[in-house]
């Protein structure tokens, strides 16, 4: 018996009708053109990530680092930049040929990502198709909102910007800003406008001061407010694109035709990853199977400042413990900074705490976490000799992935003189190395585990078992078969 679909119709989208199915972007090298193309493949659109694209993979199908060779911050970061334009042209014309020209291609960048603009623009001029147009048909971009230079580089290259927002407010600036060369046709320029939700989604989050990062709010209200004031500003054709929670598209029916809501697409950031083409390793598939409910939670650990979503692993639990082990400090004992901090590989009298503190300290340094790194809020963080000597190796390697960078100090910025001027904070980790090692199979207990808080819904998902109840990673066009029926 023919199986009925719950998803029917086609939206416009980038330019295209095509199913309200979107690829979810996923740096550092969780999609690429292989997985993008075949979403593309089935009419619907899949994104690479811009950010890190792979320029080459070893013979076992694992992605090659880039060979940095640079001395200095400067030079590793200038060969980030081109390597990273290579590795987007590479990626994008192997979507572009899967895609056999089917569906929509797009392109992930992050704003927060060292050269954002330098690579986006590389990567859109050696992709232009001979004929006109270009393999790309839209870019989006996330951890941070577009600037008004990278929509006329979008704009004059004839590809979308599809913005990546979080609430109304911050399309209603986008449009200001971002977008003021087009008033009232702003359709013009932004394909769809993607709605991720900052308590939801997988990956960095647009949680603002005016959110509670612990009292989540429904998606349907917040979309249907985006909706409205798109409505004002002439954009009732464009779609949103809700992204963040979504699994079952069975539970978003009243989505589908909702006058509220307009035309709408759903993205799948977490359930692509359970895909064959997907670039991650056998290990994570598994990993995203065993998971159970509250495993992925919000942290604040991303040096760009984003809160972000991921698996509490090892990595992440350290990182908390790390913050738990900190307390303010002086460095001349006073009144208030009365004792010394002692025992510690560091001269006695370098560093002072309160009385109080000094008993939290002395049992830190007693359990091993026995050296002191000083933070740009005054403080000091315990750890141990060997996280010590990983942080340190994380600055000495740092090649400057980000535009600014809270963990290393490290600004692309020459006005700046390529620092924040902060002293490096211990309290982030590094997301380039841990998204590298990630991708590249090293021990993801390490490493950072990007998920969607529904990520659960898999390990009881039954499309990932087989009759004999082994585990089955469906194909991208099996997962688009599946996500039609609204399972
Ligand atoms: C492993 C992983 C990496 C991600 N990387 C990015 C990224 O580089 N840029 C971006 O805009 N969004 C990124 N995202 C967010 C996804 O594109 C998508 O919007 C989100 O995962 C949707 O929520 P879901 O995970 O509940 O499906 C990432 C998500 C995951 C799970
Ligand atoms: S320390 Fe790591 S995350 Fe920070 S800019 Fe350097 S490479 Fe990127």
């Amino acid at each position: 018996m023919a199986v009925k679909n719950l998803v029917r119709g086609n939206v416009f989208i980038d330019g295209a009708w095509i199913l309200p199915l979107i690829q979810g972007g996923k740096g550092v090298g969780a999609t690429n053109g292989r997985s993008a193309g075949a979403w593309a493949r089935e009419n619907t659109g899949g994104t690479i990530a811009g950010t890190g694209a792979a320029i080459g993979y070893d013979e076992n199908g694992r992605e090659i680092s880039y060979p940095h060779i640079g001395r200095s911050r400067r030079e590793r970061h200038e060969e980030l930049v081109a390597w990273s334009i290579e590795g987007g042209i590479l990626q994008a014309g192997i979507a572009y040929e899967a895609s056999r020209g089917k569906g929509r291609i797009r392109m992930n960048f992050l704003k927060m990502a060292g050269g954002s603009m330098r690579i986006m623009r590389g990567v859109l001029e050696g992709t232009r198709l001979a004929g006109g147009g270009n393999m790309i048909n839209a870019v989006t971009m996330g951890a941070g909102l577009p600037a008004e230079e990278d929509a006329q580089i979008c704009a004059d290259e004839g590809v979308y910007l599809d913005p990546i927002v979080s609430s109304a407010v911050a399309l209603k600036v986008l449009l200001k800003r971002t977008f003021r060369n087009w008033p009232d046709r702003y359709s013009d320029v932004i394909g769809a406008v993607v709605y991720e939700d900052p308590w939801l989604a997988g990956g960095h989050n647009g949680i603002t001061s005016r959110e509670d990062p612990d009292k989540p709010e429904a998606p349907y209200d917040r979309v249907k407010e985006l909706r409205r004031i798109m409505n004002e500003n002439k954009m009732e054709n464009v779609a949103i694109i809700m992204a963040g929670g979504v699994w079952y598209l069975r539970d978003w029916e009243h989505w589908l035709g909702n006058r509220d809501i307009g035309p709408i697409a759903f993205q799948f950031g977490t359930r692509d990853l359970l895909t064959r083409e997907c670039p991650v390793t056998e290990e994570w598939k598994l990993l995203l199977l065993s998971m159970n409910e509250g495993d992925v939670a919000l942290n604040q650990f991303s040096p760009t400042g984003f809160y972000s979503s991921a698996y509490k692993n090892s990595m992440i639990k350290e990182l908390c413990q790390r913050s738990e082990r900190q307390v303010p400090f002086g460095r001349k004992c006073d009144s208030s900074m009365s004792k010394p901090v002692e025992g510690c590989g560091v001269p006695n009298n370098s560093y002072c705490v309160t009385q109080q503190d000094k008993l939290k300290v002395d049992a830190w340094i007693a359990e091993g976490f026995n050296i002191p790194l000083r933070t740009p809020d005054n403080t000091l963080i315990f750890v141990t000799r060997e996280a010590a000597r990983e942080i340190k190796a994380y600055l000495t390697d740092c090649v400057g992935c980000l535009s600014t960078c809270k963990l290393s100090s490290w600004s692309q910025s020459s006005e700046q003189k390529y620092t924040t001027g902060k002293r490096p904070d211990p309290r982030f980790h590094c997301i380039r190395k841990r998204l590298v090692e990630a991708i590249q199979g090293r021990d993801l207990d390490k490493q950072l585990i990007f998920a969607g808080h529904n990520a659960y819904k898999a390990k009881s998902d039954p499309f990932y078992r087989d009759e004999n109840g082994h585990v089955f990673i469906p194909t991208v066009k099996q997962l688009v078969e599946r996500l039609m029926t609204g399972n």
